[in-house]
């Protein structure tokens, strides 16, 4: 019986419009099912629907994949994350909620490939010596919907297969200086850092690789348009540069960069709303090995569909794997947070943002911040 009126379900959402996300099919497919997990357990012929509508949702979109894998495998691994999502999303108590995406019959490997290694140097423990008008903040502040200066936070991009998070949050934290200097829309160029800065193309960097980079020329990086990324996001042979934009007019000012002090969430919120958009390094969780923290903290971030991302006890100073940016913060339902901007396109995440548990260093969210701009 219970087979049965699945069937129907099946053929009535043959007719779904194409519009419909992998997880909305699911959760539409499922919607009066008790018991989910066990339904999908016996169920193949369900799992490999989904996973049908799920590589037609994909068939258009850039491949990360990276090796030739038998197709029962990926049906294997896209299975697991199926229930896992499903599983998370039932707990009332989590405060996230997850979904289905690209990355959904990946690898171990192919996830952490778009995971790289982010350098830092010591922690910065001095105490931040604050002007008197940096003390009042308002409670939420959002760069992405403001007036003040607009522009200052341009479109998502993607990184593609390439371990190149550095590069974009580094853009990311600098696009606020363009935006406030030329009154439009940035977008700057990533590739220019991958390909002509000291860090290390696909195998990550440091934020101090491509800074100084920037000022070494004067102050200067190509915008996107002039030295745009490569279509797999790959590192070009060689440094293509040939047109760079300013981004000090001024000669009173220069590009510089504080690293701002360590698990300091309270400083990090001023800096936020009076400076600009903040550059941190980010445990994202590991696949490969066995921490089984580590693999947990990866489902749950690679898989982040929308509210205050918050897993309990992710390590705060090592495996800092990730560089994002923060461009506001909040509170929701009770709970403080960052918003972030991710680099993983404009479908990842909540339209390619997340929001994260503010003031618990979550993943070390605090523990290396930069700011960068004119002073
Ligand atoms: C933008 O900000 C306004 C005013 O604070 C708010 O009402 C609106 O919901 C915000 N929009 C988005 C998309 O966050
Ligand atoms: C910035 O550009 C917008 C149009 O995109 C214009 O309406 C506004 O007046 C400009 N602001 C300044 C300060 O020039
Ligand atoms: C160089 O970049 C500037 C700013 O984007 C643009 O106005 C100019 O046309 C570009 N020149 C060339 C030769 O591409
Ligand atoms: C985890 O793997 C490492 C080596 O890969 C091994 O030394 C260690 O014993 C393993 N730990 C557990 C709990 O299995």
């Amino acid at each position: 019986m219970e087979y049965l009126r699945h069937l129907l379900i099946l053929c009535l959402l043959g007719y779904v419009s194409s519009s419909v996300t992998v997880q909305e099919y699911v959760d539409k497919l499922l919607v009066n099912t008790n018991n989910k997990i066990a339904t999908i357990e016996s169920n193949p012929e369900l799992v490999n629907r989904i996973y049908h509508y799920f590589k037609e949702q994909y068939s258009q979109e850039h491949s990360n994949k990276l090796v030739d894998f038998k197709r029962s495998k990926r049906v294997e691994i896209f299975k697991s994350n199926l229930k896992y999502v499903i599983e998370h999303n039932e707990n009332p108590s989590t405060t996230f909620k997850l979904k289905l995406n690209e990355m959904s019959d990946w690898t171990d490997n192919e996830r952490d490939q778009l995971r790289t290694n982010i350098q830092n140097g010591p922690v910065n423990t001095k105490e931040p010596v604050e002007s008197r008008d940096e003390v009042i903040v308002p409670d939420e502040f959002d760069w992405t919907n403001q007036t003040r200066v607009p522009y200052a936070v341009t479109p998502v991009k993607n990184q593609r297969h390439c371990g190149s998070c550095y590069a974009f949050a580094m853009v990311g934290a600098l696009e606020k200086t363009y935006a406030e200097l030329y009154n439009q829309s940035g977008p700057l160029s990533p590739q220019e850092l991958i390909d002509c800065s000291d860090a290390n193309g696909c195998e990550g960097g440091s934020f101090e690789d491509t800074f100084n980079y920037v000022q070494r020329n004067g102050d200067k990086i190509s915008l996107e348009k002039d030295y745009p990324s490569t279509s797999d996001g790959k590192q070009n042979e060689k440094c293509l540069r040939t047109n760079q934009t300013t981004l000090s007019l001024n000669p009173k000012y220069r590009l510089q960069y504080e690293q701002l002090q360590t698990e300091n969430e309270d400083h990090m919120k001023k800096v936020l709303y009076h400076r600009g958009p903040i550059y941190f390094s980010f445990n994202c969780g590991k696949r490969e090995g066995n921490d089984t923290m580590l693999r947990d903290v990866s489902n749950k971030f690679d898989h982040y569909a929308s509210g205050v991302f918050d897993v309990p006890g992710c390590p705060t100073h090592r495996n800092m794997n990730h560089a994002l940016v923060i461009v506001g913060y909040g509170t929701e339902n009770g709970v403080e947070f960052w918003k972030v901007k991710n680099s993983w396109g404009a479908t990842w995440g909540d339209h390619g943002y997340l929001k994260i548990k503010r003031n618990d260093n979550m993943c070390g969210i605090a523990t290396w911040p930069y700011y960068t701009g004119l002073f």
